[in-house]
């Protein structure tokens, strides 16, 4: 890359806090085609000859910054002049975010000044080269942003005028410098407002009629000094007033001062998590129709569709995909409205696989992944979020599971053994580190973990020492832990014979945590999530047995399920697996607290971190922890795709398919389509008042079964 030969620079004196626009003025003729390259320890936005430079949404991404950081490259031929200015704005991004105060750490670079490089390769019509680079020849300025961050929301001041001075070269490293790997984050489609109304409270509110991730973006006329500022909510209270206690530390908020006459904006250096609007100040004659909210998120491909006669499950599966969209920028994360937005890998693994479904993730993971490897410690700990945090806890069972688990999902939905390949190292070196911290031999035990986070299967009378603790259920965590440990050994074991290594070692190991496993905690399995791993993980001496006592506990306790983050997105899978598919069902179908469809008889748009996000009185679980965008129970497509519709990879990358759908009469009908590497397949079925009627397409060779009953079919359309 061109740009390993310019200088960072950046504005003598600035404070971090500063949003500074870097500009070169500069002449050229006959040019046939220009490149710039470029980058920041922030986020920019370039702009040539007043012409915003790309679509990238908050490049250059984020990574691991300190081992990579993307460079973008730009065709600019067409924004070119004879006389040309270049001006790129540099905001703190989550390069220079501040870590919010309940991780205990602070951001290393939190407090650097904002610089920028960049390299401007100009090929003239008789193929002559020059190329600009960031250097003194450049001047910056203050931009009219005056405060930006991720946590912090924008404020702008459109009165500012620029006062250029020469830009300074400073000492950053470049050895991090890589080209662009993801997908960009990319404006996707625009929300108007659904209504605009007065709150009891007397808040002017818009409702967008869906919450999403991203910004709003208006155009007003104004007076120079007017104010527009705007706060953002997910829901509203039980009175029906603007809420916004969940966002915690976050300030999710635009304050944006006018200059005179017509004008639009949008924020450009950070995003919000929000389905309403409060207008807290406005200038004269401002209305609800000049504002609009922009859905971003990274550049994917649809690949899967899911319809059912249910409007309310029609509505879960929206709130699924839409979920998808808004954690999906960039990394995957948890959230994306609250002081967290990490890449939480524990909620990354759990969607994987109905991500992989939904949409083409490919290049989103393989960029994300080689993240993963490069936040990986030396002793082979992978930590809890990547890109990582400094020193927050060490990554646990399930979490760090994601260096084995993600690839090993992204081979099965597109049978692309790069995924496998690309991480055997880092997978081994994650297993290996597992003895060196375990406190008994063959186990996993003695160690952190977040546990089966937010299971509802604590009793009562239960209360742990810390809030932490009392979120994590009462699974028992040697179990969880062992019972990971297990699957990554498992995932290791079959990628190696892939790859052709020697995994008898592995074999050897495995052989005996099974054992182990079994001796320690197969005459315990108390709660529905330790059956539910047990069985999983195929851990169980007896599995039919195990399975029907775990049908025995679900409809004991009321036909509920009281699994947490790592028990859900596998329970109906393994009632499925055991013939209990009606439990599956009803536990789907369920529209009480604690259901999949008791969020959307309230109103949900999304998926809600908490069964109980909002009560069945109208009050919230909790201030501190309720983010109503959290796909980690969303993962639950899965099983509708591949249970319910019946379409499962009979090889890898669904080269041949195996389609075993699982009616329910509660169901009228239901329908799946999955676009795969080799082509559509396609499983409904239709209850008529002669029997169920499916209908399956398929690109390759398929095992269809119904009722029990396989045939063996070419590609085709077939109807039973
Ligand atoms: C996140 C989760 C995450 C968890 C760790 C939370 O704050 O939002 O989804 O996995 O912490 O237990």
């Amino acid at each position: 890359m061109l740009i390993q030969n310019a200088s960072w620079i950046t504005m003598e004196g600035a404070a971090s806090t500063v949003v500074p626009v870097f500009r070169r003025i500069f002449s050229c003729s006959r040019i046939s085609s220009a490149v710039l390259e470029v980058t920041c320890d922030g986020v920019y936005e370039a702009v040539l000859n007043g012409r915003r430079i790309g679509d990238f949404i908050l490049a250059p991404g984020w990574t691991e910054y300190r081992k990579r950081l993307q460079v973008q490259s730009y065709d600019v031929t067409e924004l070119l002049g004879e006389e040309n200015t270049l001006e790129i704005t540099v905001a703190n991004g989550w390069f220079r975010r501040t870590n919010a105060p309940w991780t205990g750490t602070s951001n290393p670079d939190e407090f650097l000044p904002a610089m920028l490089i960049a390299a401007l390769r100009l090929t003239a019509d008789d193929g002559s080269e020059t190329v600009i680079f960031t250097d003194e020849a450049w001047e910056v300025s203050e931009s009219t942003v005056t405060l930006s961050g991720i946590f912090i929301g924008e404020d702008v001041d459109m009165t500012r005028s620029p006062a250029f001075r020469p830009a300074k070269l400073c000492s950053f490293p470049k050895s991090m410098l890589i080209p662009q790997e993801g997908p960009e984050v990319r404006e996707q489609e625009t929300v108007y407002p659904h209504s605009s109304f007065r709150t009891p409270r007397g808040e002017w509110v818009i409702d967008f009629g869906q919450n999403l991730t991203g910004y709003m973006a208006f155009e007003i006329d104004a007076r120079s000094g007017e104010k527009l500022s705007l706060s953002t909510a997910e829901v509203l209270d039980r009175d029906g007033n603007f809420y916004t206690a969940n966002y915690r530390s976050a300030r999710s908020q635009l304050h944006y001062i006018c200059r005179d006459g017509r004008q639009a904006y949008k924020p450009r250096f950070t995003f919000f998590g929000f389905r309403y609007l409060r207008i807290d100040e406005a200038p004269e004659g401002f209305t609800a129709e000049q504002i609009r909210a922009v859905v971003l998120h990274s550049e994917m491909k649809r690949t899967g569709w899911l319809e059912s006669s249910d409007p309310m499950l029609n509505q879960l599966f929206s709130n699924i995909i839409w979920s998808q969209k808004g954690n999906y920028l960039d990394i995957p994360t948890d959230c994306p409205q609250r002081d967290e937005r990490y890449g939480w890998t524990g909620d990354g693994q759990i969607f994987c696989r109905a991500a992989t479904l939904q949409y083409d993730v490919r290049q989103f993971f393989r960029k994300w992944l080689a993240d993963v490897r490069a936040a990986q410690h030396e002793n082979g700990w992978v930590p809890e979020v990547v890109p990582s945090l400094t020193a927050y806890k060490p990554g646990g069972a399930a979490w760090s599971d994601a260096v084995t688990i993600i690839p090993w999902q992204l081979y099965q939905t597109y049978g692309d053994i790069s995924f496998l390949s690309d991480m055997y190292g880092a997978m081994e070196k994650w297993i290996a580190y597992i003895p060196s911290v375990s406190t008994t031999e063959d186990l996993w035990t003695g160690c952190w973990t977040y546990g089966d986070w937010l299971a509802l299967d604590a009793p009562e009378d239960y209360h742990p020492a810390t809030i932490e603790l009392s979120k994590r259920g009462y699974s028992n965590d040697d179990l969880i832990c062992s019972a990971f440990y297990a699957n990554s050994v498992n995932i290791v074991i079959r990628t190696g014979r892939l790859l052709g290594r020697d995994v008898s070692a592995y074999e050897a190991l495995y052989r005996r945590i099974v054992s182990a496993y079994k001796a320690r905690f197969g005459g315990c399995l108390n709660t529905q999530t330790e059956k539910v791993l047990t069985l999983h993980f195929n851990l169980a001496d007896n599995p039919r047995q195990l399975a029907d006592a775990l049908a025995e506990q679900i409809r004991a306790c009321g036909m509920k399920l009281q699994t947490g983050l790592l028990g859900t997105p596998y329970l109906l899978h393994e009632l499925t697996r055991y013939g209990y598919a009606d439990i599956a069902w009803s536990l789907l179908l369920r529209r009480e607290y604690p259901g999949w469809l008791y969020s959307v008889s309230r109103g949900a748009t999304t998926i809600w971190e908490h069964w109980d996000g909002i009560k069945p009185d109208g009050t919230f679980w909790d201030d501190d922890m309720n983010s109503y965008n959290h796909y980690a129970y969303g993962a639950v497509a899965d099983w509708v795709f591949g249970a319910a519709c019946g379409i499962q990879p009979a090889e890898p990358g669904y080269a041949r398919v195996r389609i075993a759908p699982q009616p329910d009469p509660r169901l009228n009908s239901l329908s799946a389509s999955l676009d795969t590497v080799h082509g559509r397949i396609r499983s409904a079925w239709k209850y008529t008042d002669t029997g169920i009627r499916f209908e399956i397409d398929t690109p390759v060779p398929a095992e269809i079964v119904l009722d029990g009953t396989s045939r063996f079919v070419e590609k085709g359309r077939y109807l039973f």
